[in-house]
């Protein structure tokens, strides 16, 4: 049998994972064996008798770096996966995107370096030829609610986890585009009426609607997004064509 997806990450509060993952759908995912997770403690890889991890950055500056020989032999520490992804959750990397995610779940793991403090010591991250990614332009505590969310994103289309690819291929960004908005009973709700065409029965009507909204979300919403539509649009077939105002 090939090895379920398997995800390790490498950091200093390993007792956060699975965490909110347990739960909904990658849980489920997890207890049925689809995936799997290996957390690697930063600290047992400390050396000396305190367990110190970090210390003061060269140069001088606020905070505290991560030691370049303790995240070393923790990374070294990860079980072998060939091929697997390995990454340091960063707000100066990458942005993280569907597509990414779209790669990442189709390999076959991934590892998660997490840092705490100011950061980690540069020449670890070199010396591992670690991809940076970043979650967006926002800074969180620590690295591990990036590699929470980033594994949700993989986990939930693993093969089995979500039941419907017909769902997975409608959602936000597989076009594309923003997501089209959604309704249901009652078709009026405080005087707020469900939009006639959805109520119409007229499946190509509601398709076209649908595809009208999600252009018009993304136009105003998202203009990056948009920019890129039209221009991947402008080579496909001409009744697929978005409108360009
Ligand atoms: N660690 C701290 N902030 C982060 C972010 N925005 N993305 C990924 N990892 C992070």
């Amino acid at each position: 049998m090939t090895e379920p997806w398997t995800a390790t990450v490498v950091t200093l509060f390993p007792e956060m994972f699975p965490g909110p993952l347990a739960h909904s759908l990658a849980g489920r995912a997890l207890a049925d064996g689809l995936w799997r997770l290996a957390t690697v403690d930063i600290r047992a890889h400390a050396a000396d008798r305190h367990r110190t991890v970090d210390d003061a950055p060269f140069g001088g500056g606020p905070g505290m770096v991560m030691r370049p020989d303790v995240v070393d032999a923790a990374l070294r520490a990860a079980p072998a996966s060939n091929g697997a992804a390995r990454i340091y959750l960063t707000p100066r990397g990458r942005p993280l995107d569907q597509a990414r995610v779209r790669a990442l779940g189709a390999g076959p793991g991934v590892t998660l370096l997490c840092g705490r403090f100011e950061g980690i010591d540069d020449r670890v991250i070199d010396a591992h030829a670690l991809e940076e990614v970043s979650l967006g332009d926002y800074v969180l505590s620590g690295g591990e609610p990036a590699a929470i969310a980033l594994l949700d994103a993989c986990v939930r289309l693993l093969p089995g986890v979500i039941g419907s690819a017909e769902a997975l291929a409608e959602e936000t960004f597989e076009a594309g585009l923003l997501e089209y908005p959604h309704f249901t009973r009652p078709a009026d709700w405080c005087g707020r009426r469900v939009p006639d065409v959805l109520l119409s029965g007229h499946h190509e009507r509601v398709r076209a609607w649908r595809r009208d909204e999600a252009e018009r979300l993304t136009r105003e919403r998202r203009p990056d997004l948009w920019r890129r539509h039209v221009e991947t649009a402008a080579h496909a077939a001409p009744h697929d064509r978005p409108r360009k105002d």
